[in-house]
This record gives C-alpha cells, structure tokens and sequence, in this order.
C-alpha cells in the first residue's frame, strides 16, 4: 500500500494551479443520465473518485471517454441497469448521487445504501424521503433502496437538514419532474450552484440555486451541453492553510476566491496576508500562525471539509484554540495522528481543544479519511525530520497530482510504494 513520505520544517515557495472540483464533478456527471445527449465537461479533475463514478455509469451503460487533457465527455443514450453495486457504492458514498437521475429517467433505480463511513452515520434519508415526496415508491430491500414511479411529480419539500448531495440528487430528479418542485432548506454550497448551471445548459428550468429555496420546473426531456467544471475550493484551501502553517509565499491560479470567504477570513485571523486577483490567489505568511477558532456550518460558514487541515494549523500556532465540529459526529479521527506528531489536543464530544506548540516532530501516522490525511500531510510539511504517511489512497480520492503540486511549492515529498 503506498505511503508518503514527507521531509519538512521548510517554508514553502511557488505556484500551483488548483484543479476542477472533486464535488462539483461528481455529481455533474451523474447529471449525464438525465439525457440522452452528450455531455462535455471541461475541468475534470484525474482523481480515484471520479475513475470510479466512470466506473458505476459506464456500467449502466453510459459512454464516457476522457480527453487527454481535463475534458470528458459522457452520453447516456440509453441505460441498461440502473442499477448501482455495492462493490462500487462502498468505496464512494458521492455514487448515490445516480439515484434521483435514474429514478427520474428510467423510472426506477436499485442503489445500494452508502453505510456508515469513517466520518459519521451518514444516512440518506432525506434523499428518499424526497423522491417519496415526488410521487416514488421506495424500499429498502437486503441493503438495497428500490425506487420506482411512472413519472415523478414535481413536489414541496421541507429538509430537515442542510445536506449537499440529497438536494443534488432531488434537484437532479425533479428536471424531469412533471410540474413544480421547491426544495425547501436545501444546501447553498458552490458545488450545488455548479450542477444548477450545468443542468440549465441541458434546458433544465432551475431558479434560486445558492439559496436555501430552489424552485425546478420540470421539462420532459434534457439535451446536451458543455460544462466547465469549478475550481475546487476544498483543495484551494488545503494549499493555503498549508502555507499557512508553513510559512513562505504561494500563488494559486484557476482558483475561485469567491467560493472561499470562511476559510481566507481565518487564514487573514491567523496572520496571512492574503491577495485575490481574478482566479489568482496569493498568500504570504512570516513567523507562526496565531490560534484560530473553527466552528463548521453548512455553507457560506466554514467548511468541515477544511476542519483538518486548520486543526493541522491550530498545532502550530500561538495560543490555544476551540475547534467544533458541528456537520460530522465523528471527525476528529486526525487528532490522534496529529498527536503522535507531538501536536497537544484535547477532545470532549465535538469540540477540540488544541494548545499550539512550537514545532511539530516527523513520525509514522495513518490517514483515515480524504480530509484528515490532507491535515497530516500540513502537518507534515510542518514537523521536523521525516513523517510517513500510511493509506495515502485516502488522499488520491480527492488531491489531483498531490506530490506535484507539493514539490511545486518546494517541498520534499515522496512517494513509497
Ligand atoms: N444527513 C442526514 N440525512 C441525509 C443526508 C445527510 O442525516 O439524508 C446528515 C449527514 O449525516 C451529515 C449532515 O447531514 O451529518 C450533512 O451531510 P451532507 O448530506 O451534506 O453530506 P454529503 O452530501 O454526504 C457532501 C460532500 C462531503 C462534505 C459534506 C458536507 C460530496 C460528494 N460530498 O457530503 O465531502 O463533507 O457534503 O459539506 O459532495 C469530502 O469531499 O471529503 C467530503 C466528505
């Protein structure tokens, strides 16, 4: 199993460019099912995720082909199974994402249910309990959600939660939805705004998408289209804060720092000096960081998918800092890791509590999920000496050209088989 190993205790140095992001991607492509055009997407970040979402659609029957370059272009002119594995949907919870656009253009679906991951339960109530709202049958049978209808019927649907890939998924079926839907309480995140816009070049009738209020006006059939996927915000800040907690000057180009007011306001309280130009951001950071307090909240508030890699930060800082965790009950699985790099953190429910420390030592430790391994490799870059990081394929699900990017910022970085 490949691990990385890191050298740090230097600054970094230097300019990368960010890629398309992971999950605007994702769901973007399952929005292929919903037509029997071609889709042609630009941007596509080359990760694990999105090799196995190629995976789960060509198997229904979906042609997809990568360009040499960023580009993919997908076309579902019919679908055979719609049908989703278990072999496939256990390694990728986003593959629930074909539900609502199978349901929506086959008028059934068998997607296996997600299960709990490392992060959390994570259940996928909300996503049934819309598509049941829009008319569906469903049944969980031996681990499997049945869905079927004749046609789905456009609905009001009040969630009882702000959750990112169950709005996706029911905005996805309700473009096909005979009359009116309105997603109530649904999530403001960029990526959601990103499948809207790629949905309304299909002819989707979509308004409100970036609000908590999203109105679809169901259309009979979708075309095709082109889409450029955004930039991944996610992967933007996890370079940031590492040269954050680092130290030194970055420039990052085809960011989107509009996308980013939570994470560039605390990399700004933690000392950075920071320039947005365009879709170039520059950050510049001398001595430590100062501690910073971190609550996460559904968008526009502070992305749980960057608690690690500030928690990461936090161990190096002056001062002491409240971290909580207020999306998923269980992610703090990196704070243990963090303290075997001599990191001092204290946990109690969803709250951490972490005392910066002068400097971090290298050592052995495991990733145990996408975002917690991108808070070890900061920590990493950190450390003095040498730090190995085990089940890196954590990191290759989400981080395009990882190790190059990074040696691109001059650090020293390896890969061991
Ligand atoms: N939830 C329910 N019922 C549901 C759906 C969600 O109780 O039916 C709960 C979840 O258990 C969680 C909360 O609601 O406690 C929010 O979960 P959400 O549904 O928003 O998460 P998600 O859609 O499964 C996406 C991202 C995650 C990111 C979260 C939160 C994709 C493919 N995944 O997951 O990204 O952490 O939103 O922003 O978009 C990552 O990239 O590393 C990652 C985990």
């Amino acid at each position: 199993m490949n691990r990385l190993l890191l050298t740090g205790g230097r600054p970094l140095d230097g300019t990368v460019h960010v890629s398309g992001a992971k999950n605007a991607a994702l769901p973007i492509m399952c929005a292929a099912l919903l037509s029997a055009k071609p889709l042609l997407l630009g941007n596509v970040p080359r990760l694990m995720d999105v090799a196995t979402m190629s995976k789960l659609l060509a198997q229904m029957g979906v042609l997809v082909e990568r360009g040499d370059e960023s580009g993919m272009s997908l076309c579902a002119e019919s679908i055979g199974d719609p049908i989703a594995p278990y072999e496939l949907v256990r390694t990728m919870r986003a593959s629930i994402l074909v539900l609502g656009a199978l349901v929506a253009r086959c008028g059934r679906a068998k997607v296996s249910l997600p299960g709990g991951c490392a992060i959390g339960q994570r259940p996928v109530d909300q996503h049934l309990k819309g598509l049941v709202a829009m008319g569906a049958r469903v049944s969980v049978e031996h681990g499997y959600i049945h869905a079927e209808t004749e046609r789905l019927k456009g609905a009001r649907i009040v969630m009882d939660l702000v959750t990112v890939t169950g709005t996706e998924n029911l905005m996805m079926a309700a473009t096909l939805a005979e009359g009116t839907t309105v997603l109530e309480n649904a999530a403001r995140e960029p990526e959601v705004v990103d499948l809207a816009i790629c949905l309304a070049a299909m002819g989707a009738r979509i308004d409100g998408a970036g609000t908590d209020r999203i109105r679809i006006d169901g259309v009979a059939r979708l075309g095709g289209a082109s889409h450029a996927v955004m930039p991944d915000r996610i992967e933007t800040g996890t370079y940031l804060a590492a040269a954050a907690a680092a130290g030194g000057r970055i420039k990052l180009t085809g960011a989107a720092p509009d996308s980013l007011d939570a994470t560039l306001g605390k990399l700004r309280e933690a000392g950075a000096r920071i320039d947005c130009a365009g879709d170039t951001i520059t950050l510049e950071m001398e001595g430590r960081p100062k501690a910073v307090d971190i609550r996460t909240a559904p968008y526009p508030g502070f992305a749980t998918d960057m608690q690690a890699q500030f928690m990461a930060l936090d161990t190096v800082a002056i001062g002491t800092s409240v971290i909580t965790e207020s999306i998923f009950e269980n992610r703090f699985m990196h704070a243990l890791e963090l303290q075997r790099l001599g990191a001092d953190i204290s946990i109690q429910g969803n709250t951490a509590v972490v005392r910066g420390v002068d400097r971090l030592q290298g050592a052995a430790v495991m990733a145990t999920d996408l975002r917690a391994s991108a808070g070890l490799v900061i920590a990493g870059l950190v450390a003095e000496g040498e730090t190995v990081i085990d089940r890196i394929y954590h990191l290759d699900r989400g981080y395009e050209a990882l190790e190059k990017k990074l040696t691109a910022l001059g650090a020293k970085v390896r890969r061991l088989a």
